[in-house]
């Protein structure tokens, strides 16, 4: 089968990894791709977002199956356009954009949760014309208070404040178009205070199959501070996830939305990320996110043994019902190596070194770019360095000592990746 994976981040470098290792793979596309992707496959040089262009590619090049790695292509409606004529037989790992707006919309999303009965924050939804709800909300609530752009935001649109005063100027703010069209709708919620973990369901929109959970590390500096970014490293799985919370979880959380899924009859065929807390032990849904994370692929990938093709055309023709997920018993760590500066301003086309001789672990491709033969650094988030190990603090470990003989110029990463396990 010949397939085309849209993005260029470390998620499609290691999804391109793995689909290349797949009997049933003979044509391997990224589009746009990275330095990574074009050692498993042909990078194709489109943008993400060119709907057409893909289209044509895929055409002309007999496509079967197309892989969307990020969100945006689906908020936009890929699927959508796909499924309509002469593309209409190739197969898609990506749900419409009706369904997609379970990441693209947080008013859309609670509305499901509430819909649906999935433990959740309470929240009001608010635009311009009901602005006085949103205060006198703010003043029932305790701090801190929690207000979400309804739109994508570039990860940037969750703004989590201590002062009531500051809080109310800034809902304002946002409505008045801080975040732009995002931030016309904003979410208020209420503040859930517990530890973050995300995990992952490969739906066909009736059934799924559960791959490895992950946790990510969002924040710029050590000890979780700083500024938001991508993802700066994660750990999967989760050691404090025993038996008890995963049980929860399935039946409180995953049964219940993808039984909304169908209830609602969205074509959602893809996978639905959930952006977990468990506050003394319950677990409760923060987001949903429509595909898979960054840096979560680069962990999750690595313990699948099964064959993601196979699961992929069990996905499409709605025969997951009977399918089986194997997974790695051992634990695997990323660290995410990033360019000076990131997540503010950073300078690209740094010369990368040493990546090519380490063996002891797997290093997946973000903003990297060929030039000849030398690899150039064309992003923020630049290499993942992920390792699989009996102990996830060896796993982390050997993936710190191996980005230390990675070179480029004002290189960063993080030496605290699980710290908090
Ligand atoms: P989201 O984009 O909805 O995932 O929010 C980004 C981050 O903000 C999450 O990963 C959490 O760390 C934090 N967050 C979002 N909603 C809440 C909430 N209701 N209570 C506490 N933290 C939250
Ligand atoms: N690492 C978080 C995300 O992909 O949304």
């Amino acid at each position: 089968m010949n397939i085309l994976i849209v993005g260029s981040g470390g998620r499609e470098h290691a999804l391109a990894w793995k689909i290349a290792q797949s009997d049933h793979c003979k044509n391997l596309y990224i589009a746009p791709g990275n330095a990574g992707t074009g050692l498993c496959g042909t990078n194709v040089d489109i943008d993400i977002l060119d709907i057409g262009n893909l289209r044509q590619f895929s055409l002309e090049n007999r496509v079967d199956l197309l892989v969307v790695g990020p969100e945006a292509p689906l908020v936009e409606g890929i699927t959508d356009s796909f499924r309509i004529g002469d593309t209409k037989h190739i197969n898609i790992i990506g749900p419409s954009a009706y369904a997609a707006q379970l990441e693209g919309s947080k008013a859309f999303a609670k509305k499901f949760m509430q819909k649906y009965n999935l433990p959740t924050a309470a929240y009001l939804e608010i635009s311009r014309d009901n602005i006085s709800s949103g205060i006198k909300f703010l003043e029932e609530l305790k701090p801190p208070y929690v207000l979400k752009a309804d739109g994508l935001a570039a990860g940037k649109g969750v703004l989590i404040l201590d002062d009531l005063t500051e809080a109310k100027a800034q809902l304002k703010d946002m409505l008045d178009g801080k975040f732009g069209k995002a931030s016309e709708i904003v979410v208020i919620e209420e503040f859930l205070s517990g530890i973050e973990f995300s995990v992952f369901a490969l739906t066909d929109g009736k059934s799924y199959v559960l791959l490895p959970e992950a946790k990510d590390y969002k924040r710029i500096g050590e000890g979780d501070t700083g500024l938001n970014t991508g993802g700066m490293g994660a750990i999967s799985p989760v050691p404090f996830i025993d038996d008890l919370l995963w049980k929860k979880v399935v039946q409180s959380i995953v049964e219940p939305t993808i039984k909304g899924i169908a209830a609602e009859k969205m074509d959602y065929t893809g996978f639905v990320f959930f952006g977990l807390i468990s506050v003394g032990g319950e677990p409760m849904v923060i987001e949903y996110n429509c595909r898979l994370g960054d840096p979560e692929t680069e962990v999750i990938i690595p313990r699948i043994k099964s064959d993601l093709l196979q699961l992929f055309r069990d996905a499409v023709s709605g025969n997951l019902k009977d399918a089986k997920m194997e997974v790695d018993s051992r634990s695997a760590s990323t660290v995410m190596m990033v360019s000076g500066g990131y997540p503010g301003d950073f300078d690209k086309g740094k010369l990368i070194n040493g990546s090519e001789k380490i063996k002891s672990s797997l290093i997946f491709h973000g903003g990297t770019k060929k030039t000849g033969k030398e690899i150039f650094t064309n992003g923020g988030r630049v290499l993942a360095v992920t390792t699989l190990n009996d102990d996830y603090r060896k796993a982390v470990r050997i993936s710190l000592s191996n980005a230390d003989k990675i070179h480029f110029e004002g290189k960063y990463y993080r030496h605290d990746i699980g710290f908090d396990l």
